[in-house]
């Protein structure tokens, strides 16, 4: 098969020195915590979920075992390379530009152009990135999710009841992306502080939902239909964040905290849980992915309330696939726990896509 690999690639020009960076974006007092850590991280947040060299190099070589693949930057060009090349599929990894449809881009001029292509469609990529969309669907199906409302200016913060305490998150972004430390907020005052953060930092409105206490997992799952397959849960370890962080896996905790060279180990994969907790979270993520007409793959985020019970907090239908382990990406360490290499992961996901096309290898 002749597959081209449609992306975005990280610049890898914007990393800057920093704990400075973090006084200006944690506006709450816990700053004494970061103190310690030294950290690089890119002062310009715009492009973090586009995918790095490494690991765009890493994908083409996986699929290259089996195909010959084009690469195709997602970007204005995109549309004409892909009608003049007629690649027989697409596997597509482009996080998109701007907006809550930029994931939904690539998929939608695909079918404009007939050219199958992995992954969900833009229907689904739209509504996943679109908290507040994904959550409304989960809600109708009785899928537990955390109540929330959507905030699109401060005035409305007026005649709004805030579920406290809360988090605030921008409503389409990823990565934890306007996800802080300072996230959680348990006053009127809090809640303003991030919402105007959030609004001016993002041009987009804020997410503020009720903040569930308890433990975190995050699930892979592979396939499509009946055979949809839930790879081993991850647990992620809140309780191993520094002293004195809030209890979020927030921007510090995915992309300053946990150095190759100060590493926090906070995965297990699988999660220490017991038989039935495991079979509710299966059932749950199964569930969203079947309701929002997820294909060939997805990895989601799920946390207990108060009571035990888990909730889905969002999906990623385009789920992040670092390569190098040392670098702790979740769907691809819950894979090789099963014995399903990165490569084989990969060739797994386009073979998904393939059958549901008729198509053979
Ligand atoms: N309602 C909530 N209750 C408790 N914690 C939450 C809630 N919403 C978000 N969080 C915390 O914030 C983190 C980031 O939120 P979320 O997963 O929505 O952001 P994201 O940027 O889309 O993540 P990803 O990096 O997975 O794309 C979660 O992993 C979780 O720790
Ligand atoms: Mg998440």
């Amino acid at each position: 098969m002749h597959v081209a690999l449609v992306y975005n690639v990280k610049n890898g020009n914007t990393e800057v020195e920093t704990n400075e960076h973090v006084r200006e974006e944690s506006a709450d007092d816990t700053v004494e915590v970061l103190a310690p850590v030294k950290a690089k991280l890119t002062r310009d947040d715009t492009y973090l979920e586009w995918d790095s060299e490494e690991t765009i190099q890493a994908v083409k070589a996986a699929l290259e075992e089996g195909h010959t693949v084009t690469l195709i930057e997602a970007n204005e060009d995109a549309f004409q390379k892909l009608s003049a090349l007629r690649p027989d599929i697409v596997f597509n990894i482009a996080e998109g530009l701007r907006g809550a449809s930029r994931e939904a881009q690539v998929p939608a001029f695909l079918e404009f152009l007939g050219i199958p292509y992995t992954g969900s469609d833009p229907v689904t990529l739209g509504i996943c990135l679109d908290k507040s969309r994904a959550k409304e669907i989960l809600s109708h199906y009785k899928i537990p999710t955390a109540p929330f409302v959507v905030v699109s200016s401060l005035e409305e913060l007026n005649s709004i009841q805030a579920p406290f305490p809360a988090v605030v998150k921008p409503l389409y972004e990823g990565s934890s992306k306007g996800v802080l430390n300072s996230s959680i907020v348990r006053t009127p005052e809090e809640l303003h502080r991030e919402v105007k953060r959030v609004l001016e930092q993002y041009d987009e409105p804020a997410l503020v939902e009720k903040f569930l206490s308890g433990r975190e997992f995050t699930v892979a799952l592979l396939g499509n239909g009946e055979s949809v397959r839930v790879l081993p849960v991850v647990e992620v370890r809140l309780d191993k964040l520094p002293p004195g962080a809030n209890p979020i896996y927030s921007y510090e905790a995915k992309w300053m905290w946990d150095q190759p060279d100060h590493p926090i180990n906070m995965y297990d994969c699988p999660a220490n849980i017991d038989a039935a907790l495991d079979a509710r979270i299966q059932e749950i993520c199964k569930q969203a992915y079947t309701v929002l007409r997820v294909r060939d793959w997805c990895r989601m985020d799920v946390r207990l309330d108060e009571t035990g019970e888990p909730n889905i907090i969002e999906l990623n239908p385009l789920p992040g696939i670092l390569p190098n382990p040392d670098d702790h990406s979740c769907f691809p360490m819950a894979a090789r726990k099963v014995g399903i290499n990165y490569n084989q992961l990969l060739n797994n996901v386009l073979d998904n896509a393939l059958a549901r096309h008729g198509m053979g290898r």
